[in-house]
Parts: C-alpha cells; structure tokens; sequence
C-alpha cells in the first residue's frame, strides 16, 4: 500500500522586508543576501501571529469535511511553541474543528520536527489505511537585529494531510537517519531569539547530508541518477545549493546540470519567504513540484531533513497522479504576491513589538492583520485565538 502527503497548504504573514534594503541598512554588499545566502525577501512576522495561528491558516487551506472525519492524528512540528506544556497541536484541533477522537500533540527537535510528524504518521496510516493524520511544521524563526543570522530569519507554515493512496506523492518505506549532540543551534527557554555557531551549523548540515544520503542509496541499492530531484531543508537557499555540490561530482554532467535545474525550482519560494525552520523542507518540496516544468508522475524525489542539535533524516518519495495543481500554485503566488513591504525600520519597530516571555496579559490590534486565525493577546495567563471570516 501507498502512503504518503495527499494534500500540502502554505501560509505565511502579510509583511516582508527586501534583501537588498536590509543590506544597505546592515553596510554590506546585496550581493551577499542575494547570491551569498540566496535570498531576495524575507517574511516579517507580527505580533498577531504564532506558531499556532500559522499553523491553523495554512491548515485551513486543505482541510475539508472530509478530512474531519478521517483525521485522528494531528502533530504539529514546532520550535517556536507557545506554551511549555499545552500543545499547540490542540488549540489546532479546535480552530480547524477537527475530530475530538483524536491524538494530538506537539514535537520538537529544531527544524526536524515536521519529518518526525511525517514519518510517525507514515507508520500511523499503514496500521489505519482508512484514517488520516494532518502534520503542520510551523516556526518564528528570529536571530536578531544587526546578527549575522538575521538574514536568514523568517516564518509560516506548512500543512500536509497524510493518507493511504496519496494524490501528491508516496514516502518511501525506508529512510536513513544520523543524530548527534551537536551545539551549532538553540533557544535557551527564557529567550525569544535562537543562538548559533553559523559557520559550524553549516559544516554539520553537510556532514549529515553526506552521511544519510549515501547510506541511504546503499541501503537501498538505489544510485544518484535515480533521483529526479532533490530537495533540501533550506534554512537559506545556499545552504541546499551547498549541500547538492557535495554530491555533484559524483554525477555525469548532463544529470548535474538537470539536478541544478530541479534545485532552482526548490528555492523559488523559499527565497521569499526565509527560514521557516520546521517547515522549510516541506515549502522547498511545494515549490519544486510548483515550478518545475519537468517532473512525471512516478519520479523519485531525494529529501533531505535537518535539525540542529542535530537530527538528519534521508528518505524519498514518489510522485503521485495530482503532484501539480494550478489552483494551490495560484494560491502561494497570491499569498506572495499581496503581502506589504515594509522598510527597515518598519520591519524593526515590529521585529521589537515580539512579546516577551514574561510579559503577562496583553492585548494586540488585530486589525492590521488579514490572515483568517490571529493571535489577540493574553488574558489571565490564557493565549486569545480568533477566527475572524
Ligand atoms: P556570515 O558569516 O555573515 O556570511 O554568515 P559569510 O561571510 O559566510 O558569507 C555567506 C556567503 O556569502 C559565503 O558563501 C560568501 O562567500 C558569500 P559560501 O562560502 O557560504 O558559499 N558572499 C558573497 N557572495 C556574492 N557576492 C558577495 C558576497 N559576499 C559574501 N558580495 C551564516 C552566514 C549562514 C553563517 C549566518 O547567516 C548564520 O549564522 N545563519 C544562521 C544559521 C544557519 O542558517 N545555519 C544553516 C545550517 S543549520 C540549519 O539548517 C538548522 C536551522 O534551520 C535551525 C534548526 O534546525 O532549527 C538553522
């Protein structure tokens, strides 16, 4: 029996700031965003949104009633949680009006959590082929003003319904994965901004890649040239493109070439967008199935998950009859399309106005914000989410 992602939905907030203006503002030469890091927007998240509301609006774009009454498992992958205890996968459960008779929690192992939801629930749906999970990867991710990892921040969500007989693609029954107690990114839990060791998560990144890469083709007697594509968390879009030169001289050049193109058509979102840590991969593989011209029904896509801290996962999977579909496409690039610049300062002004850990109740303006679930604030120590239609 096939498994695999049946639906895939994207959100991401209404606001962003230009490459190129903040490097200006930050003296170094756009190239360095642009090329150097491969990005050309990054997304700015306000106040009014979260990881919970984030994962509810890109939820929202593929659950029908259908799926309510076949999900019973819903995980949400966050490393940008709301509370240290409650779940955001419940407050999900409740704006998405989904099945009571369900499990639902969260998991975190940085930017691997979505892969660990996709993959326990893989195994869900083979034991249940007649239920279905739903698995959002939902991230804030913030460094902070003037560091050298703000131009890789960003944020927003990716949903995907699991399911017996997919329309979009199968997962692979095997996968190869490495872990390691690796200090190249965290979050201690008084703070709102992740640390890093750059230079040293980048080298990692590559060390795990190589390393479950070819496990995994030994394992499974599979060859690069078996792979029509492969796509790769993209905490920024150089670091996939760093990680597929591992591997390129393995490859002729006519299939380095073709491997190049595929990539380029991984990235075209996530330049857009910037990190969105759990969700990252998962944006990349909506892109290359957006806007790659040649896939077929039945090629076999490479996927690369990681994690700092680090957790790295390998597996593949195949392209199912309904991998395209233009009305989801239109839908991404009207999200895209219609979201308001923001200059520098506008962007540090709401960058600053993130609440704090310890900031009490609160009330937030939602007016400004369009999205269809919000974030309005704390009331007695209780998280506010509305659903404004
Ligand atoms: P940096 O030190 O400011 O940048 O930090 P750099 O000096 O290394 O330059 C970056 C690239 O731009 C280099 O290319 C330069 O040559 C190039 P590379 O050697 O990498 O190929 N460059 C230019 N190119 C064209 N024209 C120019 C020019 N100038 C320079 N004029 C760094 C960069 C990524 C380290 C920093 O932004 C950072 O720390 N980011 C956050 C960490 C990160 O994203 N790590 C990725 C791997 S870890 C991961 O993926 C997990 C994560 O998502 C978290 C999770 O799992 O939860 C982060």
């Amino acid at each position: 029996m096939n498994v695999g992602i049946d639906k895939i939905g994207f959100f991401t907030p209404n606001y962003y700031v230009d490459m190129v203006d903040l490097a200006r503002a930050r003296n170094e030469d756009p190239n360095k965003y642009l090329i150097g890091i491969g990005q050309t927007n990054q997304a700015v998240i306000p106040p009014t949104q979260d990881s919970v509301t984030m994962a509810a609006n890109a939820a929202l774009q593929i659950i029908d009633d259908d799926n309510r009454s076949k999900i019973s498992l819903i995980i949400l992958g966050t490393e940008s949680g709301v509370d240290n205890s409650k779940s955001g996968a419940i407050y999900l459960q409740n704006l998405l009006s989904l099945n009571k008779q369900a499990r639902a929690f969260e998991i975190k192992q940085a930017c691997y959590g979505a892969t660990a939801g996709i993959q326990m629930a893989k195994d869900f749906v083979n034991l249940h082929p007649d239920q279905q999970a739903l698995v959002v990867g939902s991230d804030v991710a913030r460094y902070g003003i003037n560091t050298p990892g703000e131009v890789t921040q960003g944020g927003g969500a990716v949903a995907m319904t699991i399911a017996a007989d997919p329309q979009i693609m199968s997962i692979s029954k095997n996968s190869s994965v490495y872990s390691d107690d690796i200090m190249d990114f965290w979050r201690p839990i008084n703070q709102t901004n992740a640390l890093v060791d750059g230079h040293y998560s980048n080298d990692i990144y590559q060390k795990f890649f190589n390393i479950t890469i070819h496990d995994y083709l030994k394992e499974n007697k599979l060859q690069l040239d078996d792979l029509k594509a492969i796509v790769f968390h993209l905490p920024y879009t150089k670091m996939g493109l760093k990680g597929l030169r591992e591997i390129l001289p393995e490859l002729s050049d006519a299939k380095q070439a073709d491997l190049l193109q595929e990539f380029e058509a991984s990235r075209v979102y996530n330049k857009q967008v910037g990190n969105l840590y759990t969700g990252s991969l998962y944006l990349s593989l909506l892109s290359l199935l957006d806007n790659a011209i040649d896939l077929k029904v039945n090629d076999k896509v490479g996927i690369f998950s990681y994690g700092s801290g680090a957790q790295g996962e390998f597996y593949t999977g195949t392209l199912k009859s309904d991998f395209k579909n233009n009305l989801r496409k239109q839908h991404v690039e009207s999200l895209l399309k219609q979201r308001k610049q923001l200059n520098v300062s506008q962007y540090e002004e709401l960058f600053l106005r993130w609440p704090k850990i310890d900031a009490g109740d609160f009330v937030l303006d939602v007016t400004n914000d369009n999205a269809e679930v919000v974030f309005s604030g704390v009331s007695g120590s209780k998280r506010q989410y509305k659903i404004q239609r």
